[in-house]
């Protein structure tokens, strides 16, 4: 009787290894533990027939072998039950829908377009130049005809670093550190990050971008400065925008003055955006001064050049049709999504 036992119990193990699925498992439960007729059943009936010397540990072998069957029946449904964990993890296939797409990122709209604006630069026969943010107060103001206690200073109060140094308040130094390196023609702008400390409003922010431009060579005369600035209005803005320039003062350009483009929401003729002018500030120019050619080697009586700088997101809100400065440095994604590249 044992020896039978230990031959349906290798049987049995045969069988549940294979039954993969719920209905295989069904049928062995049946022909294993089925009431009136099952493997077991039968071998506990048989039991009987046993002699008494052996009955009781023939009874054990019976008794142990039910209770494997039993056991591994169970667990064999229950895992069957249970999904993997691959399975559990992917949603049912469709394989007809189409793929889901990643939305694809795209660079900040204040990125986009300083691109632009380097492009048409390139494009106008200019060479990139840098400066670093960190810069001496020489730099800054005093190699710019900006000597101290000079008031042009207050225009542009800024924040100081240990040391005597300064974040930049505008590009313009990135012109003499070019003018110290390389000798005339130059004809280079610059783009980068300047710093004041001017309230965070509509229209102002304490970290800005400014784009500078130089252009030095013999002959160079005031029509140049006029004729680069309009072309790079209207490659950038729009063809048909008018320029217009206005006497003013900066320590560094004489002639100086400031130059706007006529309102590209309003046509010139007088909106909110433009507060009823019909222009918009893009920035200030003029004719490098002599002092500041004198400053760094260049002798004013042979060089003559102009210079420019514009704010980068003044031309922002004007080509992106944007009224408040500050949505550029929430890094909302409702508002950055609207500028897909
Ligand atoms: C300057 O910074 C001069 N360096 C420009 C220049 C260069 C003049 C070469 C002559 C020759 P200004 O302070 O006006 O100038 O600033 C230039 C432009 O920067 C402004 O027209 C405006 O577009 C932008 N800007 C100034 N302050 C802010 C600010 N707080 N936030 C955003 N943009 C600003």
């Amino acid at each position: 009787m044992q020896e039978r036992v230990r031959d349906l119990r290798r049987v049995f193990d045969a069988e549940i290894a294979a039954a993969r699925d719920a209905g295989a498992l069904a049928a062995l439960k049946g022909r294993w533990l089925g009431r009136k007729d099952g493997l077991l059943t039968v071998l506990l009936r048989d039991l009987r027939e046993v002699g008494p010397a052996d009955r009781a540990a023939s009874g054990r072998a019976v008794n142990d072998l039910k209770q494997h069957v039993e056991g591994s029946v169970a667990s064999a449904a229950e895992a069957l039950a249970r999904p993997g964990p691959g399975i559990a993890l992917l949603p049912p296939l469709e394989l007809s829908l189409p793929g889901r797409r990643l939305p694809p990122g795209a660079p900040h709209p204040l990125a986009q377009v300083r691109g632009r604006i380097e492009e048409t630069f390139l494009e106008m026969g200019f060479a990139l130049a840098e400066g670093p943010e960190v810069e001496t107060d020489h730099y800054n103001f005093t190699a710019l005809n900006i000597p101290p206690h000079h008031p042009a200073r207050d225009a542009q109060d800024t924040f100081y670093v240990e040391g005597g140094l300064l974040l930049r308040t505008h590009t313009s130094p990135v012109q003499i550190r070019t003018m110290e390196r390389q000798r005339p023609p130059i004809k280079m702008v610059a783009i980068g990050k300047v710093f004041r400390r001017d309230p965070f409003d509509a229209t102002h922010a304490p970290m800005f971008h400014q784009v500078e431009g130089l252009v030095v060579a013999e002959g160079i005369a005031f029509s140049h400065l006029k004729g680069t600035l309009e072309r790079f209005c209207r490659r950038v803005l729009r063809d048909d925008v008018r320029l217009r320039l206005r006497p003013s003062y900066f320590p560094f350009v004489e002639p100086g003055a400031e130059y706007d483009v006529s309102c590209v929401f309003c046509d010139g003729g007088g909106c909110g955006r433009c507060k009823g002018s019909g222009w918009i500030e893009l920035g200030g120019t003029g004719m490098v001064h002599p002092a500041v050619f004198e400053g760094v080697g260049i002798d004013p009586e042979r060089y003559t050049g102009f210079a420019f700088g514009l704010g980068i997101e003044r031309i922002a809100m004007l080509t992106l049709g944007i009224d408040d400065i500050r949505l550029f440095f929430e890094n909302d994604h409702r508002f950055l999504g609207q500028f897909p590249g």
